[in-house]
């Protein structure tokens, strides 16, 4: 973990995932999520939680993130935050499932950017929150 200062696009990154958490749709929860990405194209994309009166029909804003890097043209997570919480912010680490999605577009030492409760940002590498991970060899 780590809470060196930011560079500018890592600012960036984070401010948008802070900024597009007020759209999530969490009703059950009452938990909103954001989460943005850098693509290695310098493009920012975003996505937030999703929830479903059928429980497990909803999705994490990491997922909904990386689904619009894609159709956004982007391939790889050059850097990626998420900022969650109930009404105050707290450091939100992705789920186990979401580090899995991360792991396929990223590589093991890309930072995850989180904001903590005091307002700072911590961050992890990938391999940090995912050691070993799982991966297909052909
Ligand atoms: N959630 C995310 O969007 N990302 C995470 O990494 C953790 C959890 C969402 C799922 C659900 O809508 C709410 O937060 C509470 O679990």
């Amino acid at each position: 973990m780590k809470r060196n200062r930011l560079t500018k696009q890592q600012q960036r990154v984070l401010d948008a995932a802070r900024d597009v958490r007020a759209k999530a749709h969490a009703p059950y929860s009452r938990y909103s999520v954001g989460a943005a990405i850098l693509d290695e194209n310098g493009a920012l994309h975003v996505g937030c939680n999703v929830e479903n009166a059928a429980y497990p029909a909803g999705s994490c804003a990491e997922q909904n993130a990386i689904g619009a890097m894609l159709a956004g043209g982007g391939r790889r997570i050059a850097a990626i935050a998420a900022v969650g919480g109930h009404d105050a912010v707290e450091a939100c680490t992705p789920c186990g499932g979401c580090r899995q999605r991360i792991r396929e577009f990223a590589d093991a030492d890309t930072r995850i950017l989180l904001l903590a409760e005091d307002g700072e940002h911590v961050s992890y590498t990938v391999e940090e929150l995912l050691p070993a991970a799982f991966h297909l060899t052909n």
